[in-house]
């Protein structure tokens, strides 16, 4: 089974960012924490700050992956491109956030992914990430 996590703008900060929100944990440590916990799972893990490149890779995977864990940060609120992008793909998109977005802003609780979205995951820290890759295994 393969799965792939994509995260999107200013992911790559976690551990140094906004730690009240979004916690203090690097996330390529957590990434290998996942790596083992799921060790049946063929786990992958791309992150980008730039709106193309995270079109690029849903384009790349979307039609092959079993699964695609997709934190696309701020563009969630604000990227047509990526709604079509989870729209076109026919792998199952879990749309997930670490903050619950629904109780920050306004302009957070708008998604382009979630209408295309197999399910949303929010607010659980990095655990939403297990949540999802959970979502996707069978018999679960
Ligand atoms: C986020 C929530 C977004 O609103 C924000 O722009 C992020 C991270 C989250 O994981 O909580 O960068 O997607």
């Amino acid at each position: 089974m393969k799965i792939i996590i994509i995260n999107g703008p200013n992911l790559n900060l976690l551990g140094k960012r906004e730690k009240d929100i979004y916690g203090s944990k690097n996330f390529d440590d957590f990434f290998i924490e996942m790596q083992f916990k799921f060790r049946d799972v063929e786990l992958s893990y791309f992150q980008s700050n730039i709106e193309g490149e995270l079109i690029d890779k849903l384009q790349e995977v979307g039609y092959s992956y079993d699964g695609i864990v997709l934190n696309a940060a701020a563009y969630t609120h604000t990227s047509v491109g990526i709604g079509d992008a989870v729209k076109a793909i026919t792998s199952p998109v879990v749309e997930v956030h670490i903050s619950n977005t629904f109780s920050r802003e306004d302009f957070r609780h708008k998604s382009y992914i979630a209408p295309n979205a197999k399910g949303i995951i929010a607010g659980f820290g990095l655990q939403s990430y297990e949540l999802a890759i959970k979502s996707f295994l069978k018999g679960s």
